[in-house]
């Protein structure tokens, strides 16, 4: 512990890490090394990629490491970790009495009755999952407030508005603007959408990232989720969120207050940046980034987000207005849509058709308890591969088949 800390009386901070090994998983850990005397990782937890957690094990030395590999054995052990596997062990990862702060920074829907738990247990959580709440939004966002859980967003536009709102009142809030880069086709020709590939789809001109977001970023169906995202974190009606494109990804986004004044975050697109102020929070600490010279940018521009270009971001925002089970059957959709489309299944601009399709077939489900929502999960799995199937080989309802 420094100096500063102990003189501020804070004690080490205990960290579970859910989906360790991805993208931002990776990019905690250079965040938690950084502040060695400050966080001890506690917990850490993965997918299936058993030789990176091994090592992350081996640096870190958690108490418990879970993975979620049914067969695969872990390629070496150490001695004061236990290993385990499975929903059970993360609810005891995220809920270990020596963890103060769990950050979920795990893909799809795998961490939605783990981070429940988490609340339930008065941990501070540090949320880069989006599809939690977008499908769990209306059941988390109440919880944490019963429970006076500080729930601190990591996603960049979000940890954005965070930041700008300050202590701001949500009747004193007018607009949230999310900015968006306008991914790789912000300018390719309409009539040539179809035909990107799966490498012209992952070469985000801005931000690195997993393969689920980039493709997301693409077809701005991660745009859609964020729009949901903000809805229950910010607590204001879809009617209030707009994005705009801003190529630069230097203003992560802005929030417009009821007066007119606007405030924005601005900083490199770097997410060890919302992933520290995450952790650290309300504290900020000196990082080792480089700072922004906005004289050096020279200028930054803007402009709208095109309907045409992008139709997921429309039909999000259809969803979160339908409300019920909608946001949960895009989320669902898209994900096995971009999972389609990067094993080569289906094309490009096929993600949005079965985005359309769902919506268009969707009948709302009561998502108003998680077990109610854990349902609707899997139902739209099985309703998304249908849909994926027929588009795959050409017998869907699309305007292109
Ligand atoms: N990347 C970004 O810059 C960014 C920015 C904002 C928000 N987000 C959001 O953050 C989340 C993660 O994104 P990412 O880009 O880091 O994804 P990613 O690179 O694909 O990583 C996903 C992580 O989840 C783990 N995982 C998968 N199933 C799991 C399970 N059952 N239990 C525990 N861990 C599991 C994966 O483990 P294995 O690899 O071991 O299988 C991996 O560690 C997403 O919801 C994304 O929308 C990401």
């Amino acid at each position: 512990m420094s100096e500063a800390d102990r003189a501020a009386g804070r004690a080490r901070t205990g960290v579970a890490l859910i989906g360790s090994t991805g993208s931002i998983g990776t990019q905690t850990l250079d965040v938690l090394s950084q502040f060695p005397n400050r966080f001890d990782l506690v917990t850490i937890a993965a997918g299936s990629n058993l030789e990176l957690l091994a090592d992350q094990v081996d640096r870190f030395a958690p108490v418990l490491a879970v993975h979620n590999a049914p067969h695969a054995a872990l390629p070496r052990q150490r001695p004061g970790t236990r290993y385990d596997r499975g929903e059970p062990a993360l609810i005891e990862a995220v809920t270990h009495p020596d963890v103060d702060i769990v950050i979920i920074a795990s893909a799809g829907h795998a961490a939605l009755r783990p981070a429940y738990e988490a609340i339930l247990a008065g941990k501070a959580i540090a949320l880069a999952n989006k599809e939690l709440i977008v499908c769990a939004g209306q059941i988390i966002m109440p919880l944490v407030r019963e429970r006076g859980v500080s729930l601190r967003p990591i996603d960049s536009e979000h940890s954005a508005i965070w930041q700008s709102l300050g202590q701001a009142r949500t009747h004193e809030i007018s607009r949230l603007v999310l900015t968006a880069s306008g991914g790789p086709f912000r300018s390719t020709p309409l009539d040539q959408l179809e035909s990107m590939t799966v490498a012209d789809a992952l070469n985000h001109p801005t931000w690195a990232m997993g393969d689920k977001i980039t493709i997301d970023s693409a077809t701005m169906a991660n745009k859609g989720l964020e729009l949901i995202e903000a809805r229950w974190l910010f607590d204001v009606a879809p009617h209030q969120i707009e994005a705009m494109i801003h190529p630069q990804s230097i203003i992560h986004s802005l929030v417009e207050f009821v007066e007119g004044s606007q405030i924005a975050q601005m900083s490199w697109p770097n997410m060890r940046l919302p992933i520290q102020l995450a952790l650290t929070y309300p504290d900020r600490l000196p990082s080792v980034h480089r700072t922004l010279d906005l004289a050096s940018v020279g200028s930054l521009e803007f402009g709208p987000l095109d309907d045409a270009r992008f139709p997921a971001f429309r039909l999000a925002r259809e969803a979160i207005m339908a409300g019920g089970s909608y946001p949960t059957a895009y989320s669902i959709a898209d994900e096995l849509a971009v999972a389609a489309f990067l094993r080569g299944e289906i094309r490009f601009t096929d993600i949005a058709r079965a985005l359309a399709i769902t919506l268009e077939r969707h009948d709302s489900v009561d998502v108003s308890s998680l077990d109610n929502v854990l349902h609707a999960v899997e139902q739209e799995h099985i309703r998304a591969t249908e849909t994926l199937r027929s588009l795959a080989t050409g017998r869907g309802q699309s305007p292109a088949h």
